[in-house]
């Protein structure tokens, strides 16, 4: 159970990365549901530099998408319905000009979208253990593009169905505590 020393929201408090996920498929309405909170994140000048691209489990692109991955993130995403691998455009579209902060928008949209799983009871899970190179050639990734990370989205399983090892560590994460992470005037 994680607690708040200054009342944060439930929906920040309870979002969590769990790997059971039951292997039902989600409908498209609710998969879109998540893109589209994804969406709601700002992002500087509102370039909305993220791209979704998704592959659902019953798909010509499943294969592919799930072939990417580590043997250990394949242990378990193999019960995941959708998979999705997030990318953001590096230029602004207004000028052409590099985007200091593409990854750093992305990665709001992609907290947006996790939040929003949670809040429906669904399964997001990031992953940076799969082949870069390949899914930017299996994606057919734009020039001036980036992949940041693949996330699985499901619905909740049961923990018990989980291999073994993954077992003991279903559980949420803490977090640094607040000195640690908050900085007065400068670094020290
Ligand atoms: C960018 C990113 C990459 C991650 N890569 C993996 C991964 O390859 N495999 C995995 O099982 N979990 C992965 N995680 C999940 C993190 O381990 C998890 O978010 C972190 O331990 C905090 O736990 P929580 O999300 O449950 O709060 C990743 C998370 C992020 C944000």
């Amino acid at each position: 159970m994680r607690t708040s020393n200054y009342g944060i929201k439930d929906i920040i408090l309870n979002r969590w990365s769990p790997r059971a996920m039951s292997g039902e498929n989600i409908p498209d309405d609710e998969m879109m549901a998540l893109f589209e909170a994804a969406g709601w994140a700002p992002s500087s000048y509102n370039g909305q530099p993220w791209r979704f691209v998704y592959a659902k489990r019953d798909s010509g692109s499943w294969n592919g998408f799930f072939s990417l991955m580590s043997e250990f993130n394949q242990s378990w995403t193999k019960n995941a319905a959708v998979l999705v691998i997030v990318v953001s455009k590096k230029t602004f579209d207004r000028n052409s000009k590099p985007s200091r902060t593409h990854a750093f928008d992305s990665g709001a949209a992609w907290e947006n979208l996790a939040l929003e799983a949670s809040g429906r009871g669904l399964v997001a899970h990031a992953m940076e253990g799969f082949d870069y190179e390949r899914a930017a050639k299996i994606i057919n990734l734009p020039s001036e593009h980036e992949i940041h990370c693949m996330v699985a989205v499901g619905k909740p399983g049961k923990k018990d169905d989980l291999p073994e090892k993954l077992r003991e560590k279903e559980e949420m994460s803490g977090r640094r505590p607040l000195e640690e992470i908050v900085i007065e005037g400068k670094f020290r």
